[in-house]
């Protein structure tokens, strides 16, 4: 059978369908939300649109509990606007009073990537820890760590390690190919340790037993499937079962998928204007035809790129209602959108830029 598409921790092929997405992962839609989180664009618009267990957190932030988020990242390419989208949720949970782990998955790439551990370093650092600040995030409030280094303390150190080994005792490697399809030697060590980065905040040596959300993107479901298998199954430890929230895409600009990779695909926070200009000028819109088809048919906004992008990153709800309705009507042409989102993307980005160079001198202190 060919599949119209698919998704997996390693590939994104196709055009994703995610009501569907929903009952093959058996996972929940979002449920009413109390208001400080309508103010946050990725709630209000369901970018965020499903969940595990999220009730659990909710209940934390309602009674004043402590809860711990957690979240990876690979340290490979650039970073680009795609990423902002997992950020902002932990910078949001940080500002609600949430307890941040962030880990950088070295050993993951490292054995996924091909890249050496003194370059993930780098890139780490340089890439996304500097632009995790420059957004908002405060790095004094936040346990980082490399996957390859988890603590000076060796209490803590051995604890993480000694539950990284043990979970492997705790799947099957039918379960780990049922997950994963194609599995090596590599991601299966990348999986035991992604799942002790999940649930070692638990542990006496950390936290102690307590809610932990992990916000990912719906292709690292699997992670979380097996996580969970193997919180349910562990022995010497009672760890509360894993909450987690899933978020769509920010779709490439040319066509479906947006890979580091692929120079075009992606707006990166190094694109100087011009570039900005150059890429959102020929990206995928829903316009076409002649300036006369287009006005007469209308657009279609749905599988424009320059309309999510806008609906994706930029706040105003009023603004895109009006141009979701006038691009329906032909009222408006795709030149004068593009226009409007380089200006606003660059407008961002040079802001961005001033940050990064504070959170640059931040770090230099902080490391
Ligand atoms: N596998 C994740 C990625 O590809 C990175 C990661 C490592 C992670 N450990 C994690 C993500 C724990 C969430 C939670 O981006
Ligand atoms: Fe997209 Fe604007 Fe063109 Fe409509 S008019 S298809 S929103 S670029």
């Amino acid at each position: 059978m060919i599949k119209d598409f698919e998704v997996t921790p390693w590939e994104v092929t196709g055009r994703v369908d995610y009501d569907k997405l929903i009952k093959q992962f058996g996972i929940k839609p979002m449920p009413k939300l109390p208001e400080k989180f309508q103010k946050n664009l990725l709630f209000r618009r369901k970018i965020i649109f499903a969940q595990r267990d999220f009730g659990r957190i909710l209940d934390s932030i309602r009674d004043g509990r402590p809860f711990v988020v957690m979240t990876g990242l690979m340290p490979s390419g650039k970073f680009h606007l795609g990423h902002k989208i997992l950020i902002d949720q932990i910078i949001f949970y940080q500002r609600l009073g949430a307890k941040i782990y962030l880990a950088v998955a070295d050993i993951e790439a490292y054995n996924t990537r091909n890249k050496s551990m003194r370059e993930l370093e780098e890139t780490a650092i340089r890439e996304y820890l500097e632009n995790y600040i420059a957004l908002g995030l405060k790095p004094e409030k936040c346990d980082f760590y490399f996957q390859s280094k988890r603590s000076d303390d060796w209490k803590k150190s051995n604890a993480y390690y000694k539950l990284a080994g043990m979970l492997a005792s705790c799947a099957t490697f039918n379960e780990f190919r049922a997950v994963y399809g194609e599995i090596t030697p590599g991601k299966m060590v990348s999986s035991l340790f992604q799942a002790s980065d999940m649930l070692h905040a638990q542990l006496d040596e950390f936290e102690g037993k307590m809610p932990v959300l992990v916000p990912v993107g719906i292709d690292q479901d699997p992670h979380l499937r097996i996580a969970r298998d193997m919180s349910r199954r562990i022995k010497e430890f009672d760890f509360m079962q894993l909450s987690s929230t899933y978020h769509k895409f920010l779709p490439g600009l040319k066509g479906e998928k947006m890979s580091s990779s692929v120079e075009e695909s992606a707006i990166f926070i190094s694109d100087s204007p011009k570039e900005v200009k150059k890429k959102i000028w020929n990206s995928f819109t829903g316009g076409g035809g002649s300036l006369k088809e287009q006005k007469e048919k209308g657009g279609n906004p749905d599988v424009c790129r320059v309309y999510q992008y806008l609906f994706y990153l930029f706040d105003d709800d009023n603004e895109l209602k009006v141009r979701y309705e006038k691009c329906k009507n032909g009222e408006i042409l795709c030149g004068e959108c593009k226009e409007y989102l380089t200006e606003k993307i660059n407008k961002f980005l040079k802001e961005h830029r001033k940050k990064k160079e504070t959170a640059r001198n931040k770090i230099d202190r902080y490391l």
